[in-house]
This record gives C-alpha cells, structure tokens and sequence, in this order.
C-alpha cells in the first residue's frame, strides 16, 4: 500500500474516443440504456438488502428460502442469505430440466486435436450425478475438501460440480503449477482427494499431470490425502499405486446417473482457490454457495446479456477465477450453450480461436489482453492467422479480463474481431470479489477503449486515500468497495487473521474492502480506469503472482541464491515481465557463466512455482540496493528494470553504488 507506483497516478487517461452502444446492442438487452442501469443502482441505493434478496430470490432456487439476507454483525465476516439452503450444481442443472434448456446443448467441447464433443443438460447432469455417485463410493463427504488438478475437459467442469453436488469443497490447482505448488494446496486444503488426469493435451503436446501429483505426495505431508482419481485423457500408461489410486472410468463403473443434490447452507463453502498476495505463501480464497452462484449468473445475465440462442466461449482455464465463475458455474446456471477449448491459441496456428468462433458459431467471446497482444503481433507478421480470414459475424458481444487492456489492443479487438460493431465489456474483478465488480453493460455503457467504465449496480466502488477518503475524480487512490456484496470473499482458508489484515484495513475502519489495485476516474463521465496493482503482486500473462513467492523459491536454491529481490517490468505482450536481482553465494558472473546461472534459476523457478513464474531476466549483483536499516528498496530496482536513469534521492541508501552495478549487469 505504501509504494503506489507513481506512474500509476501520472497516466490519467487521456482517450476521446466513445462508443455509444448500438441500437442492435440494445435491442431487447436484459440492461437496455443508461436509465435502465440507473434504475438498477437506484433500486440499490434505496434498500440495499432488499435489492440483493429481490434478485437471490429470482435468480436462484431455494431448498429453503433465506429470512435474512445480510449478516454483518461480524463484519468482515459477512454472511448472506444465511439461513437458506440451497444446491450450486442443483442450480446449474436439475433446474433445468422439464424446460426447454434440457435438451439444449451445454458444453461443445473441442480437444487440443480438434475433435469436438457435445453434451446437452441432461447427459451434463447425468454424467455429474454419476461422478458424484463415484466421490461418494469413495467415501468423500459433504465438507470434504477435494484437489481437482485436471485439464480443461468436459471431465473437469464435471468433477468441479461433482463436488457441489455432495457437498465437498473443490480446490483447483492449474495444470501448470508445480509438484510444490500442488502438494502446499493439497496440505493447506487438507484435501482428502485428487482428482486428476493421467496427461494434458496442450499444443499438441501431452503433459504430465498424474505424475506431478505423485511427485506432489512424494514430497510429503499430505497426510489428509488418501485417494487419487485418474481420468484417462490419453493411451500413455502411468504408474498407479493400488489401494490409492482408481482410474475414473473404474471408479464410475456400475454407479447410477442418479444422485440427489445434498443441500447446504448459503455459506457452505462451495470452493478454495489459492491466489497470490504480496506477503508469503498463497492464500486460499473461500467462496461461499448461494451468494457466489447468484453474481456468477447474474453477471452472465447483465455483462454478457447471455441469450437463449448465444453460443458463449470463456477462454479461461477452469484453474483460474474465470473459469470458475463464467465456465464452471455462470453458464450453466444460466442454462447457456459454451465452448470449452482444451488446447492454447497458437496451435496448429496462431488463427485457431478465429476459426473456432466461425466453427461453432460463436456469439459472445471472453479472452484476456495478453491473448488479443500476442494474436495481434502474429497476425502482423503472418497474414494468414490475421482474424480477416475467418467469417466472425455471428460474434455480437466482446470480453476482455485480467488486466487492463491498452487503447491499441481494444481499437483492434474491436475492429479485426469484433467488425466493429460488438460492445467490448472491459470486466474488471479479482479471485476473491467472485464475479465482475466493474464493467460496461453492453446495452447501455457508452464505452472508452481502456476503461471498465462503471461498478454493478449494487457494487459500492469507490476511488480513496491511505484514510479511506474519497478522492475526486481525475485523482488517483486505492480501488476499494464499501459495502459487502453477495460474493465477496469469504475467509482465506483457515487463516482469519490474514483475511482481515489483507482486505479491510484497520485505517480505514475495518470494513471497507480494499482491491489492492490502484484506479483513477475520468474527470468527465467518471469513469473507472484501473493503472495496476499496489502491492507487490504481479499481473504476467493476466496471471497473479506474488513477488515474495518468486524470491522464496530463489533464495530455496540455498546452494546458489544467497538473496533476492523480485520486481514487475511494463511488457508489450505480457503485461507485466517478471526481473529477479539476485544476490550469489559466490563471485559475481560474468559472461557465459551468468547466462548458463540464469538459465538455472529460471528453470528453478519453474519446478518449484511453475513455468508461468520464470523471470523473464535474471541479473546479479553483489548486493542489492538497501536502507540503513535494511529494507530492500524496491522502487529503485523497477526503475532500473525498466532501464530508467535513477533520478530519485539516493542519500539515504546503505550502499548507492550498487544501483549502478545492477543497471550494467545484464
Ligand atoms: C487485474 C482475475 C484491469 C487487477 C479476474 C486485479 C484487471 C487482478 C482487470 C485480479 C481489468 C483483472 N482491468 N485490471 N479488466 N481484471 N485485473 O485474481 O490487478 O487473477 O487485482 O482475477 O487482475 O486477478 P485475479
């Protein structure tokens, strides 16, 4: 909180350009116009609780209604709709059925090869009844936590809601994270189940999965861990330990496609996902039931105005937020048909999410900017995969998640895929607020390349100081939200302290949500314009990584590493870039030998975090550049990562030499 990058505040956004919406946009829109947003923040303002159990009730089906929609008398601890019962997966399919999305197509499935598989709600609730079946032969209760570290297949939305259906708490880990990234969550879960996949497909390639997990519990203190089941994505045998292991076809072998919905709390915990803070080991993220489904599918309702007849396609892997919220859930409980995509944008080529949009149809696409940067530069260079060469116009409406989204990247979103005429919503929210916080709607929100424009309604964002003073517009200040909302975070899982500490500040009187981002509103319309994280969490590739996690896995390799610091660098393509500034046990290098010394520590990083956390440079010094009391000044290392001149006072620096020996080492 204390090192607001300046930059962030200097860059006040200065964008003319406004794109009304269509009247084809707002055309039967389920928020059609500006008044009809209006009304909707209105109905908030006036009677908060009554707004949010209006829609709980519409929107969700109760094995018994809520009498009280807000609890805060243990704020921030809050708890909504607190005495209903409810099912998540009940409200993602059996509602369905004896309607027409019963025989309507769910998942169009298309693997990394480019065979596609279609499932209709029925055969969805079904082959989810029947893993539930399966969970619970294996004796995986209601409040269980189980592991599902599986690739995006039809299979892992199943086991995601597999597990709401009896109860369990899932906990998705990504298929890219580490046998040590895996085997914390597992521990810190105190997850009693994995699910997994012998391999992944990706970009024709086959990847282990099943064999990380075993290299996971290899590591030890897994002692709550007593099954893994193993769905068999490919031929490749892999190493199965009897008594521990079952393949998922075994396991589902004679259980019925029947299974009752076990009914819980509005708060039962429907799900953990880890995510990375500034301090220490990643936190598990708890979201609740009832108030986490109900923006999961309003948001698909007022965001995307999803459609009976739209063919909606979330780009997000299921071991993220977004694929979480507007894969795993939203879509289904709004009874929409999606594309899921096993495989990576630029395999066979960099054309392929082009060709799939006019393959299946596609209505409304939801991607991230890195995607769009890294498409846009290969199709700058390779005419062939530009997006002009495939017929898009079935696409109406545009997403775009995870980190803003340049002015440049938007004008050719909008252009090259969008034909200029679909609303790009430009969605910003985080793991731990659930679903979008802040966003245009596409049928009312005049749009602003590189703004997410306006809160929901009901959605109390606010632009403050250290204080919690509002800070007017055309100023920026900390991102924070001031009242609770129905799928706010609920906890970090079994750290309430660290909950308290990271989200509501004391300063700030303890109830108020803090983002972590920083934000400014435009001094016109008042816009939202995200300039980045406060913190120390980096946003590479629309991924969150925590600066510490980096270090610690540095400083790990305890023969080499005898200090590290770890900062963020502005980069065309992946946003942000990670450059570590490390500290030896041994000579500076120089050199080949520094290179060959970088190339481990990033491989080391690799194995230990994941690929996704490999700095992109390593440099070396003999010192890094500290206080008199030791505090590593960080500022300075973004300057020289950048490769700024270091214009700031340095008097008060223990060691100022060393800045000019970390700006030539590399
Ligand atoms: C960033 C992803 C600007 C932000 C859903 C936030 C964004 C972090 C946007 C959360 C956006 C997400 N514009 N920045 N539209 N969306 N961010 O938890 O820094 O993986 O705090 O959730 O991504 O990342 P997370």
């Amino acid at each position: 909180m204390s090192n607001t990058p300046s930059s962030a505040i200097e860059s006040v956004l200065v964008e003319n350009r406004v794109f009304e919406p269509s009247a084809r946009a707002q055309q039967g829109a389920r928020v059609a116009g500006m008044a009809a947003y209006q009304a909707l923040c209105q109905e908030a303002q006036a009677d908060y609780e009554g707004f949010w159990a209006r829609l709980a009730r519409e929107a969700l089906v109760w094995d018994k209604p809520f009498t009280q929609t807000l609890n805060a008398t243990q704020a921030p601890f809050y708890r909504w709709f607190e005495d209903g019962q409810l099912n998540a997966s009940a409200n993602c399919l059996d509602r369905h059925m004896g309607t027409e999305v019963e025989t309507k197509t769910a998942i169009i499935f298309e693997s990394d090869d480019g065979q596609v598989t279609r499932v209709t709600y029925r055969e969805l609730l079904e082959r989810v009844a029947q893993f539930a079946n399966a969970l619970k032969a294996m004796g995986v209760q209601k409040g269980d936590r189980v592991v599902v570290y599986m690739p995006m297949t039809i299979e892992g939305v199943v086991a995601m809601q597999a597990c709401a259906r009896i109860g369990a708490t899932h906990s998705v880990v990504f298929g890219g994270f580490s046998a040590k990234a895996l085997q914390e969550r597992i521990i810190d879960a105190g997850a009693v189940a994995v699910i997994t996949a012998n391999y992944q497909m990706r970009g024709g390639k086959e990847l282990p999965l099943k064999g990380i997990v075993d290299d996971a519990i290899a590591l030890g203190g897994c002692d709550t861990l007593r099954q893994v089941l193993v769905f068999q994505r490919t031929a490749t045998p892999v190493n199965m330990q009897a008594g521990r292991d079952v393949w998922l076809h075994d396991a589902l072998q004679g259980q019925s496609t029947q299974c009752p919905a076990e009914v819980v709390d509005a708060e039962h915990p429907l799900f953990i996902l880890y995510t990375s803070g500034s301090t220490g080991k990643p936190k598990g993220v708890q979201h609740s039931t009832a108030g986490y489904l109900l923006w999961t599918k309003l948001t698909m309702q007022w965001t995307f105005d999803i459609r009976a007849d739209d063919i909606f396609w979330c780009t997000a892997d299921i071991g993220w937020i977004t694929g979480h919220s507007y894969v795993a859930y939203g879509p289904l409980a709004a009874g929409a048909t999606q594309i899921i995509f096993e495989g990576v944008p630029t395999y066979p080529d960099a054309s392929r999410f082009w060709q799939m949009i006019e393959r299946h149809g596609c209505t409304v696409f939801y991607t991230a900017p890195t995607a769009i940067r890294s498409l846009i530069k290969m199709a700058e260079t390779n005419d062939a995969v530009h997006p002009k060469h495939s017929n898009l116009s079935t696409l109406r409406i545009l997403g775009s998640v995870g980190e803003p989204i340049n002015p440049e990247a938007w004008m050719w979103y909008h252009e090259h895929v969008g034909g200029q005429r679909c609303p790009i919503v430009d969605t910003f929210w985080q793991t731990e607020t659930g679903g979008h916080m802040i966003t245009p709607l596409p049928g009312a929100t005049p749009l602003v390349p590189g703004s997410c424009t306006l809160p929901l309604p009901g959605i109390a964002a606010a632009i403050v100081d250290e204080t919690g003073n509002d800070m007017p517009n055309g100023a920026g200040g900390m991102l924070v939200i001031k009242k609770p909302w129905p799928s706010m975070i609920r906890n970090i899982w079994g750290d309430p302290e660290r909950f308290k500490k990271s989200y509501f500040p004391a300063e700030m009187g303890g109830t108020i949500y803090l983002a972590g981002d920083g934000a400014v509103r435009s001094a016109d319309r008042g816009y939202f314009r995200i300039t980045g994280r406060i913190d120390d969490v980096l946003n590479v590739s629309g991924h969150r990584l925590g600066t510490m996690e980096i270090e610690s896995a540095l400083v790990a390799k305890t023969d080499l590493v005898a200090e590290a610091a770890v900062v963020g660098r502005p980069d065309d393509t992946t946003g942000e870039a990670i450059v570590a500034f490390v500290v030896l046990k041994r000579a500076l290098p120089s050199g080949q030998e520094g290179k060959q010394l970088a190339t481990e520590l990033r491989n080391w990083v690799a194995k230990e975090i994941g690929p996704i956390a490999k700095p992109k440079e390593i440099r070396f010094g003999e010192n890094l550049p500290k206080t008199r009391s030791g505090k590593i000044m960080r500022r300075l290392l973004r300057a020289i990562a950048k490769g700024e001149a270091i214009t700031q006072d340095v008097s008060t620096l223990e060691n100022p030499a060393i800045l000019e020996q970390l700006a030539n080492t590399h």
